[in-house]
């Protein structure tokens, strides 16, 4: 089987590491991929946002299987496309991906689902936000009803907070994405991920994760795409799983297909979890970076069976043989990330490292320079680590991480704090 993965993070190395395992696995061909793929796939420049260019991409490259990473080329209708020309992709269609793309759209598809979320209000004009909030009163949660790259939550402790993020949206702070917004009930609680294949009709649960967002110890200081992850996550039990793919999961789906827009690809729910109860946060219509790279160390090569087979819409014939592991990723980044930060330095120590499937550290923005592995991106590195107890998957990640010879970088050392203490 030929494979094109879409992308060029930690993800897309991670789905590229466990398709490269599985024996069915001839071409890998990764656009635009990163120097940590190059050694098990073959790098392209392909614009991954035109659709036609995928496409003929595709046909030129006898391609059997697209998986999609980012919410980009989903956003711009790859999926679509590649499926009106009869080529399998693992990703949903652009109309299906308004899951991750409209908060309110969300919200709406949970209302006719009864899956259980947070109580909520729509706006498009400040005045009428305004005295909802002044009404609910805080805390209270802003939300930009569109994209707004990872920035367009505000959880408001105080109302003066709410009015401030009210005003920043409607002047226009985050574009077309803040035109219309969501004003959510603070919810408390512990938050989870939780991982669910589909194939427009079928649900595999294919594991749980719990990432770490902010840049500090102890969760401290700004938001960052994800600075480590670990899974399984064990405030998610298997009855609480049980009742997300009953209440939440299934329900969203039958939803999704009733309105001729069937969900095919990852689902990934984030989840608040309290008093056994869980409640949706938001869907995302992709693996979560860095949660995938800790799903993939876990899964491997049946990964790629059960993403084919989701494709494929024959999810019904997949499963997944569970081993009772845990596996922990630590991202390194580029010193001063997420704020503005210096490429091209030298990373030194990668090849001295174990690399098997207990050891496997995951590439995000590298690139070869002359022979060296540089810096080329804010999240760096994914040193990830497989154990038969989550400590025992840590202790495995910061023991590379420590061999790693790269001064100009930052990591955060409690990854996993949450489920260790
Ligand atoms: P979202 O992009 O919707 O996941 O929001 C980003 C983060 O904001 C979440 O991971 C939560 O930590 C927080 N958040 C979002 N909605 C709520 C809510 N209704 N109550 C409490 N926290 C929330
Ligand atoms: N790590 C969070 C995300 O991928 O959205």
């Amino acid at each position: 089987m030929n494979i094109l993965i879409l992308g060029s993070g930690g993800r897309e190395h991670a789905l590229a590491w466990a398709a490269h395992q599985n024996p069915k696995c001839d071409k890998l061909i990764a656009a635009p991929g990163n120097a940590g793929m190059a050694s098990i796939a073959t790098l392209s420049t392909l614009d991954t946002n035109d659709r036609g260019a995928v496409v003929t991409f595709c046909e030129e490259e006898a391609i059997d299987l697209v998986i999609i990473g980012p919410e980009a080329p989903l956003a711009s209708g790859v999926a679509d496309r590649l499926r009106e020309a009869g080529i399998a992709v693992f990703g949903p269609s652009r109309a299906a991906a308004e899951l991750e793309a409209s908060k309110r759209f969300t919200k709406e598809i949970c209302d006719a689902a009864g899956a259980p979320t947070a109580a909520y209000a729509h706006f498009t004009d400040p005045a009428s936000a305004k005295a909802y909030v002044a009404e609910q009163g805080a805390p209270i949660v802003i939300k930009a009803d569109g994209l707004a790259a990872g920035k367009g939550v505000i959880v408001a402790m105080e109302d003066a907070d709410a009015f401030a993020a009210l005003d920043d949206m409607f002047s226009g702070a985050f574009g077309e994405a803040g035109a219309e917004v969501v004003i959510e009930e603070f919810m408390t609680g512990e938050e989870a991920s939780f991982f669910v294949l589909c194939d427009g009709e079928v649900a595999l649960p294919i594991g749980t994760a719990q990432d770490h967002k902010r840049i500090g110890e102890g969760d401290t200081g700004p938001n960052t795409g994800g600075m480590g992850a670990y899974s399984p996550a064990p405030v998610l039990t298997e009855a609480l799983q049980a009742q997300v793919m009953d209440q939440i999961i299934r329900p969203t789906l039958s939803e999704m297909a009733k309105r001729g827009t069937p969900y095919q690809g990852v689902l990934y729910a984030g989840l608040m979890i309290e008093n056994g109860q869980a409640r949706l946060v938001e869907y995302n219509v992709r693996f979560g970076d860095p949660e995938c790279q800790v799903l993939m160390m876990r899964l491997g090569a049946q990964a790629l069976d059960a993403i084919q087979a989701a494709a494929e819409g024959r999810l019904n014939e997949a499963q997944i043989h569970w081993a009772d592991d845990h596996a922990l990723t630590v991202v390194m980044a580029a010193d001063g990330y997420p704020g503005s930060y210096a490429r091209g330095s030298v990373i030194k120590g990668l090849d001295a490292l174990l690399d098997d499937s207990f050891h496997k550290v995951f590439h995000a923005g590298t690139k070869e320079i002359d022979g060296a592995i540089t810096a080329n991106g804010g999240r760096v590195l994914n040193v990830t680590a497989r154990g038969e107890s989550l400590k025992e998957a840590r202790d495995r990640a910061y023991a590379m991480v420590d061999d790693i010879e790269w001064t100009e970088s930052v990591h955060r050392r409690d990854i996993g704090w949450r489920a260790l203490d």
